[in-house]
């Protein structure tokens, strides 16, 4: 019985305590990355449409399906030890340094060039958040052969200087506010730089680039752009949300902290109470074994306890009934 409570107990400490924590890490995510990765695999599947007459070294636009209109992309196809001594100087907006290592090794590559344009919040929602610019994706695939079969991304680093991604005209933003670079990796993960010369971002690895502002260094009016708000709305825990922001993760965290310590708390107390109950219980329990020996005490309840009660006359029949043998 007691083992059990302390199992119990140990198990809503955990809850209690480490479940923020856990919050908090996943709140760093792309809430859904199953709809871009679907979309990167659609993207793919059509930009490798695009080569008609597959020429190495040239940039070909694809044409995206109707239901996807408003986002371009491109496929470039390059020997693997081109790509490794001379880059690509200028793919979009993309300037690829010398020294792209692909793994696992592939003769030749395709890198599929997306921009998501009007569609870039909805497949890279960023709460509390609002882009400045599209949605770039730079992705490489298996050259070898061109089947638009799907096919699986490579990893690809750049082992001396980052790939630089030049966003070319930004919209403004709001003075004393700071923009930064967002990058989020195929899984989702997402990770905040600084903007370099104004409009340009750093990487050392694939993925999805763009450059986004905290929402509420913008008036409410002129912030169309802004992402719906991700997580259903039902908890108190969401609502400062609205404020927007990396803030607002923080005051999540806050909140499912202090209401952790609560709740911890009650259980404390809780334990307390109950352990009080145990001991007196125990001590009962004594008094009545002591008693076996000689008399028996007769238990009677007082409010939701069991205490020893005298009898006043033992041959009261009225009475008798109200006693607990
Ligand atoms: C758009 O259409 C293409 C081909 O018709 C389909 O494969 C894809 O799943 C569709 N995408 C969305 C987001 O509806
Ligand atoms: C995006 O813009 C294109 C025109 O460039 C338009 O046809 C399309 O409906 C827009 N999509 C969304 C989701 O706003
Ligand atoms: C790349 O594609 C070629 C041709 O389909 C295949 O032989 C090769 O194994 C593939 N390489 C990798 C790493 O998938
Ligand atoms: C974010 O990027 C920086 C620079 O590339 C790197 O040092 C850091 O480890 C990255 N963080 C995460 C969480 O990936």
């Amino acid at each position: 019985m007691e083992l059990q409570f302390q199992t119990v107990a140990i198990i809503i400490l955990f809850i209690t305590f480490l479940w923020p924590i856990v919050e908090s890490q996943t709140l760093r995510n792309i809430p859904e990355i199953k709809p871009a990765r679907v979309l990167d695999a659609v993207l793919q599947d059509y930009a490798f449409r695009a080569f008609v007459t597959p020429k190495t070294g040239v940039t070909f636009d694809g044409i995206v399906p109707k239901n996807l209109t408003g986002i371009q992309i491109s496929a470039l196809r390059l020997r693997s030890g081109s790509l490794f001594t001379r880059g690509v100087p200028m793919y979009k907006e993309f300037r690829i340094p010398v020294g792209i290592i692909e793994q696992p090794y592939v003769e030749r590559l395709v890198l599929v060039y997306q921009n998501l344009g009007n569609q870039s919040a909805m497949y890279y929602p960023l709460p509390g958040y609002i882009y400045l610019a599209p949605v770039l994706g730079l992705l490489a695939y298996n050259g070898s052969e061109l089947s638009t079969k799907i096919q699986p991304e490579l990893e690809i680093e750049a082992s001396r200087e980052p790939i630089l991604i030049d966003f070319g005209s930004v919209r403004p933003a709001p003075d004393g506010s700071k923009p930064m670079c967002v990058w989020v990796d195929l899984q989702g993960q997402i990770n905040f730089t600084n903007v370099v010369s104004g409009n340009r971002c750093l990487s050392f690895k694939q993925g999805h680039f763009a450059i986004a502002v905290k929402a509420n260094s913008i008036p409410p009016s002129s912030a169309p752009l802004s992402p719906p708000l991700v997580p259903p709305a039902t908890s108190e825990a969401l609502k400062p949300d609205k404020n927007g922001g990396i803030d607002s993760s923080i005051w999540v965290f806050a909140i499912y902290a202090v209401s952790g310590c609560v709740l911890w708390c009650c259980w404390l107390a809780v334990l307390v109470l109950w352990i009080r109950l145990y001991k007196r219980r125990r001590k009962i329990h004594k008094m009545e074994q002591a008693a076996e020996g000689g008399e028996p005490l007769h238990m009677t309840m007082i409010g939701s306890m069991k205490a020893p009660a005298a009898m006043v006359t033992r041959t009261q029949p009225t009475l008798e009934t109200e006693y607990v043998p």
